[in-house]
């Protein structure tokens, strides 16, 4: 987990951790196809690329889905994803492509160490593994060989969704992007607009559930350093049930550092299942603000965190908060394969710095942090070697990531949600358009990182209900529409 401390808390978790058990998916069996290792003809060599189909959703004439995989070191079974009611609805032929270099999709054998032979783990390589493995299905369906075929994928497998279309339009003719970052100019040290995204989304968040609670959270910061650095470190161990109390400037510096980490994980990840690995109740952020709403203390909303999130944080100290284990990197972070994803976070999406903070917001009203990140991120790259992070007008030219092409595009649904700092992000509102083909932009109350592609579950809020809807039905528009 070396990268962690660097990552973007956004793409930390890409999905909801729902790892299946032995035999890998409820369903529909994972199998295995030839790949080319590389398909630029450098390395001849195939790999056993994993990938799931049914066809029993499929009528001729329907629609083929596929999800696009991503960087979860678990093979995402199709069957908890939305994508399964979408293929019920539309008559799809659905099926999922496993992310080469991850879970069992390997081409050298398990990788252990940043030492293993990444050459061929380009933008590039990974979308024509998704043309060819389009193009394999087809063969293997022969009724769907002309279907119209939609993409679909969440948080960077969002990104690789609208890559597809963008690059690949002649193999996908739709594609449903949610939570897809699209400005990807963190990478530019050190002045970029959206570098300090994160933070100030969520304290936007904040601020429409609660203006006490937002406040509370911004004046807590003061009042806790004034009371470590005036030698009342138990008084703040005390009111936040810390497992040991903060003692020096350097230790109040961590604990904010945690907290507001894990205050803005809180809404990124706020799902209707309480998560494992990061808090024992379902819906965490509505519960902090019920909680946290009926208490004049300006501790209240951080003691109600620690309070959901300590026994998970350390399993090991149940009863307090252990903050000085990284609090928060429990948060969030399971189910991701670091090792794969922290080489594509230092060469083709270069989203490592977005996570960095600054002051403003509720997190970090006081002194800037230091903005050590570029240092970071070539320590850490450092690990893979010689590589070379992409620059936003590198990607833009080689790959059209910018904000003319995407609206130049037909047939995209980008879905954003509420909690989801992504939002602050991806993409912008486009022109109205009556066109259905016009790429639309779909924003859900209530909602959070890529929920609308996980399946339905109790609790669930009317705002993702009705995106999962409007994917559907620009499912069918896009294929039975003309
Ligand atoms: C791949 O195979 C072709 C045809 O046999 C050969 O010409 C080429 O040198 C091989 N490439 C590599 C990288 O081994
Ligand atoms: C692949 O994912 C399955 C669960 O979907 C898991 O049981 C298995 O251990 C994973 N394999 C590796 C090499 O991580
Ligand atoms: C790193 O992984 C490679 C295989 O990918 C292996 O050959 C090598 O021994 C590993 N190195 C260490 C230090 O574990
Ligand atoms: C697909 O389209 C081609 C070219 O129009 C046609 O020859 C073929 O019969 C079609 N296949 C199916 C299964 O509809
Ligand atoms: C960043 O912006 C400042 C102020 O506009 C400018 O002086 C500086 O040259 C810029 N640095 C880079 C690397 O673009
Ligand atoms: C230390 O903080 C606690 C909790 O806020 C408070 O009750 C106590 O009076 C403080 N002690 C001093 C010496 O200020
Ligand atoms: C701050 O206090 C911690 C113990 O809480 C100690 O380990 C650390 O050395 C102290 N740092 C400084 C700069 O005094
Ligand atoms: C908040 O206070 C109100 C009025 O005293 C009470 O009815 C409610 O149950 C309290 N809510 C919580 C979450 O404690
Ligand atoms: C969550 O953990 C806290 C602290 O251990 C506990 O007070 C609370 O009852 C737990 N809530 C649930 C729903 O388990
Ligand atoms: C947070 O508090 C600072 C004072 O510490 C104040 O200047 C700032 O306006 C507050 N920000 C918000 C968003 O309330
Ligand atoms: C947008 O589409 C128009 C019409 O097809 C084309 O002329 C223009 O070059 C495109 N612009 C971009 C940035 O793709
Ligand atoms: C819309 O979503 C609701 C809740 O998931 C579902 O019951 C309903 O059938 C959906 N409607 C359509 C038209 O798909």
């Amino acid at each position: 987990m070396f990268l962690s401390k660097f990552l973007p808390q956004a793409l930390i978790l890409s999905f909801l951790t729902i790892a299946s058990a032995a035999g890998y998916c409820p369903l529909y069996e994972v199998q295995l196809y030839d790949q080319k290792i590389d398909h630029a003809g450098n390395h001849n060599g195939t790999f056993k690329q994993q990938y799931q189909l049914t066809q029993d959703y499929y009528k001729p004439g329907g629609p083929l889905i596929m999800y696009q995989g991503a960087e979860n070191g678990y093979f995402s079974c199709m069957e908890y994803l939305s994508l399964l009611s979408y293929a019920a609805e539309t008559e799809a032929l659905l099926v999922g492509l496993n992310h080469r270099y991850f879970n069992e999709s390997v081409p050298f054998g398990p990788i252990t160490n940043a030492s293993y032979d990444w050459q061929y783990l380009t933008l590039d390589n990974v979308m024509k593994d998704s043309v060819e493995f389009v193009r394999f299905v087809k063969q293997q369906v022969p009724a769907a060989a002309n279907a119209t075929t939609i993409v679909a994928g969440g948080s960077y497998g969002g990104f690789l969704t609208m890559m597809l279309r963008l690059n690949h339009p002649e193999t996908f003719h739709g594609a449903i992007a949610s939570a897809a970052p699209v400005h990807l100019e963190c990478a530019n040290f050190p002045n970029t607009t959206y570098q300090w995204v994160q933070p100030d989304y969520v304290s936007n968040v904040y601020e429409d559930l609660s203006w006490e609670i937002a406040q509370s959270i911004n004046q807590s910061w003061t009042v806790m350093e004034e009371m470590i650095t005036k030698g009342n470190g138990t008084g703040v161990q005390d009111e936040l049930n810390l497992c040991t109390a903060p003692s020096n400037a350097t230790d109040f510096f961590s604990l904010q550092n945690v907290l507001s980490t894990g205050l803005q994980r809180l809404s990124q990840f706020n799902y209707p299942q309480a998560q494992a690995s990061s808090t024992n109740v379902s819906l965490p952020l509505n519960h902090l603000i019920k909680h946290a709403s009926n208490s004049t203390s300006v501790f209240a909303p951080l003691k109600e965190y620690t309070k959901i999130t300590m026994s998970t944080v350390n399993p090991a100290t149940p009863d307090c908060y252990d903050w000085t284990t990284g609090g928060s990197a429990a948060v969030g972070g399971a189910g991701v394969s670091m090792l794969s994803f922290g080489y594509i976070f230092c060469t083709y999406f270069p989203l490592t710095t977005c996570g960095a903070t600054r002051p403003g917001g509720i997190f970090y009203p006081d002194p800037p942090q230091a903005l050590t990140y570029e240092a970071g991120v070539a320590a850490n790259c450092a690990a893979y070697g010689n590589v070379h992070l992409w620059t936003p007008q590198e990607l833009s030219h080689a790959y059209k990531l910018n904000d003319q092409s995407i609206a130049n595009m037909t047939n995209i649904l980008f879905t954003l949600g509420q909690y989801d700092p992504i939002t602050g992000y991806s993409v912008g509102e486009f022109e109205t358009d009556g066109d259905v083909h016009a790429p639309r932009r779909w924003y859900a109350s209530n909602t959070a990182h890529t929920q609308d592609i996980v399946a339905w579950w109790e609790g669930d809020s009317q705002g993702v209900m009705d995106q999962r809807n409007a994917s559907v039905a620009y499912i069918k528009a896009w294929t039975y529409g003309g």
